[in-house]
């Protein structure tokens, strides 16, 4: 099985090229089509369209390049989901993958239409790919569950009045679930649309998306006490000064770390029932990642 830092540096370059190709085939106005590219192609992790093509990678590996316009569709939404996560209304931050966040470049208006501009334009790519109109249904009610009100705009209303009171811990598992876990495994189960997995298997993998999607978030609070803005190129010590609810601040710092290698270990044992028949490893990758 390719490894995956092998998976990036293929698949990266060529979904950046893709994202950046479409954005000014499918965005004429000149302005809004330098905001919304401005953070797309600002630098993130990729670690969503990623996940989706290593699923593709270890069941149906020959749908790789029909699937990046899918991959690229799951960055715009959670591009647009961090441009409206820093805008003042919200947590208020200036720095976003490196660079001046997108209303401190362009303004508030322009922030909140570059996102709105983001959003249905994911779904334009995934209804215009390269899959039968079965498959295209199904990876849209995906992307629409995980984004939508049910799951990370619920996530991240539950973020924002948390600020006024302490939650519990199943409260805050629940929220970053919601917040962060959903787009993640929305990525996870779309790759198991394309490689038209069967039912048993997509069960593990939505059991393994459970527990990386929370441990994803985990590791999010841990570093933002660990780390340094330079390091993770957004503000740093931001949860602690805006009273946010985090696996730090209810657990302590070595809480937070017990609770993120449970879930990792978990997340590792989800894949249990597919070991015999299937090379894990490419997934599992991601969990090691997340380790360290
Ligand atoms: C940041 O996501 C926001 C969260 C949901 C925790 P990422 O850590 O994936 O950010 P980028 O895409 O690499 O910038
Ligand atoms: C962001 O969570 C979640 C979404 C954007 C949906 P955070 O607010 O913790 O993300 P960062 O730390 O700003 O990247
Ligand atoms: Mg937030
Ligand atoms: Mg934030
Ligand atoms: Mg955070």
């Amino acid at each position: 099985m390719i490894k995956l830092a092998a998976m990036r540096a293929e698949l990266v370059p060529a979904l950046d090229s893709l994202l950046a190709l479409k954005l000014r085939q499918d965005v004429p106005a000149a302005d809004l089509q330098a905001a919304m590219t401005y953070s797309v192609m600002a630098g993130g992790k990729r670690i969503r369209p990623l996940l989706l093509l290593a699923v593709v990678q270890t069941f149906q590996a020959d749908l790789i390049p029909q699937s990046l316009p899918a991959a690229a569709a799951i960055e715009l939404i959670h591009t647009y989901s961090l441009i409206h996560d820093d805008l003042p209304a919200m947590d208020n931050d200036d720095l976003r993958r490196g660079h001046a966040t997108n209303h401190k470049k362009f303004g508030e208006a322009m922030a909140i239409l570059a996102g709105d501009g983001l959003q249905p334009l994911a779904f334009q790519w995934l209804s215009d790919c390269r899959f039968n109109d079965t498959i295209k249904i199904k990876l849209v009610h995906e992307l629409a569950f995980g984004a939508g009100p049910l799951n990370m705009v619920a996530g991240q209303v539950a973020d924002m009045q948390g600020e006024q009171r302490t939650l519990t811990l199943d409260e805050l598992k629940a929220l970053h679930q919601r917040k962060t876990g959903a787009l993640l495994k929305a990525s996870l189960l779309m790759g198991a649309v394309i490689s038209g997995i069967d039912e048993k298997r997509t069960t593990a993998l939505s059991d393994f998306a459970d527990h990386l999607g929370l441990a994803f978030q985990i590791k999010d609070d841990i570093l933002d006490v660990t780390s340094t803005a330079a390091q993770l190129g957004k503000p740093v010590h931001q949860d602690q000064a805006a009273n946010k609810n985090t696996y730090p601040s209810l657990l302590g710092l070595d809480g937070a770390r017990s609770a993120l290698t449970a879930e990792l270990d978990s997340a590792r044992h989800a894949l249990d029932p597919l070991v015999a028949s299937t090379d894990i490893s490419l997934l599992a990758e991601f969990l090691t990642e997340l380790a360290n």
